[in-house]
């Protein structure tokens, strides 16, 4: 990046520069791996794919959560395929090497026949990967010198935390694969710039008083119930169907004919709502407006390099997007919101990927699909040079961008650490931040 907010082209398809991200970004970054319902119990693990690495992430008896390197000790091969529960550990199918769920091995069958240093104590155990819990999900990172999780997740750790989205479970998880750069795709949801030309829908004129119209608090109550149903659906955790329906349930509320107040007492009387009826429904709910006071109720979260969540009153959306290659991603979508405390939910089924266009998509995912596609193969046009940010609102881009080149570059995670402070925030409206690296 020269100028912060020009990004060259190249940076979305040349597989020169997708070369650099396999080996100084994704090897060095905490990824997610897994939701935590994937694996309630003990002995339950799934296999986390990213570029050409497989990695087992496996709930222990006594040690947490584990990852290891999909990979026998033998000649190779992968031991676990997918998801499932290992009861009895990891049995390799070529020739039968096992390991307990700690990737300790077990079994050497014909033992004698190999030379002692081929079967050193410990060499011949499954290679652990970092693995910590943060936030309802596993994390795996391959560097031995990348910061604890948590250090590496500040400041929207705590902002999160402070929403409990550690309480949040899934309800659904869907999956789409886009002909399109990983860093494209995910840029596409990471300002509102977009809203108006692209989701007509959530643009509805009664919601917004105008200063030479009188303002009418019923008729923008209306339009304000129009939007959360424009939100809810086909995606829930974007606005919860069950808060929709609070706020259907007190919709007949008197509101102040000033339009601030208005605005300010809906918003207030809502999360006051939101939180009594998750409550009495024995949901960990934090208090909405407590946050609101603290400037902790923040409509998105984004996680470095590849992870966001969308709070919004109870129930959140979440995203994570990895490479298939320079010009395809496969992208997740989460809907997530609360349970009782205590009960233990089975983890949604894993996701069939579908297609950008498949009509099965709500329409507001269908509609950033519909171009993000254009976009990538617009961005090959010979006259085409740099995209043009907004410095103002599109800022979040260039930060990441910035970020990248620091990876790229190897810098130690020191100098990149105070920078990655300012991606893990919430992007919406973010200005570029002037950060030496
Ligand atoms: S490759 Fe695993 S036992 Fe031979
Ligand atoms: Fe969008």
């Amino acid at each position: 990046m020269e100028l912060p907010d020009r990004v060259p082209k190249e940076r979305y398809y040349d597989p020169e520069f997708y070369r650099l991200e396999t080996e100084q970004l994704w090897p060095r970054v905490w990824q997610m791996a897994c939701r935590l319902e994937e694996i309630p119990r003990p002995d339950d693990y799934v296999t986390y794919e990213f570029l050409d690495q497989s990695v087992i992430v496996v709930r222990t008896e006594d040690l947490g959560v584990r990852a290891f390197q999909n990979a026998c000790r033998h000649r190779g091969v992968q031991v676990a395929q997918g998801r499932g529960t290992c009861e009895s550990g990891f049995t390799c199918p070529f020739h039968g090497w096992c390991y307990g769920a700690d990737g300790a091995n077990t079994f050497v069958s014909r033992a004698k026949a190999f030379s002692e240093h081929n079967l050193q104590p410990g060499d011949i155990d499954l290679t652990p990967v970092r693995c910590e819990t943060w936030g309802g999900c596993a994390w795996i990172n391959l560097s031995d010198e990348a910061p604890p999780l948590r250090e590496a997740l500040e400041p929207v750790a705590s902002v999160l935390d402070a929403w409990k989205v550690e309480s949040l479970h899934a309800e659904w998880w869907f999956a789409c694969r886009l002909p399109a750069n990983w860093k494209l795709a995910q840029e596409a949801f990471q300002e509102q710039y977009h809203v108006i030309q692209s989701h007509p829908q959530l643009v509805i004129p009664d919601r917004i008083p105008r200063p030479n119209r009188p303002f009418d608090p019923r008729a923008w109550l209306e339009a304000e119930l129009h939007y959360l149903r424009m939100m809810s659906e086909g995606m829930d955790g974007m606005v919860h169907r069950s808060d929709v329906a609070v706020a259907e349930g007190i919709a007949d509320m008197e509101l102040p004919a000033d339009p601030e107040l208005a605005m300010a007492t809906w918003q207030r009387a809502l999360n006051d709502a939101v939180v009594a009826w998750h409550r009495g429904q024995g949901h960990d709910m934090p208090d909405l407006n407590e946050l609101e006071a603290q400037s902790l109720n923040e409509p998105m979260g984004y996680c470095f390099p590849h992870y966001f969540v969308l709070p919004m009153y109870s129930s959140a959306s979440a995203y994570r997007f990895r490479p298939l290659g320079p010009e395809e991603t496969l992208m997740e979508i989460w809907s997530l919101t609360r349970f009782p405390e205590g009960t233990e939910r089975e983890a949604p089924p894993p996701p069939e990927v579908w297609g950008h266009d498949d009509p099965r998509w709500p329409p507001i995912p269908a509609q950033d699909f519909s171009n993000i596609p254009k976009q990538q193969r617009g961005l090959h046009a010979k006259g085409f040079e740099y995209l043009r940010l907004s410095e103002q609102i599109e800022g979040h881009i260039s930060n990441n961008h910035r970020v990248m080149d620091g990876f790229l570059a190897g810098l130690p995670y020191e100098r990149l650490l105070p920078a990655m402070r300012s991606l893990n925030v919430n992007p919406l409206e973010m200005p570029v931040v002037d950060f030496e690296l």
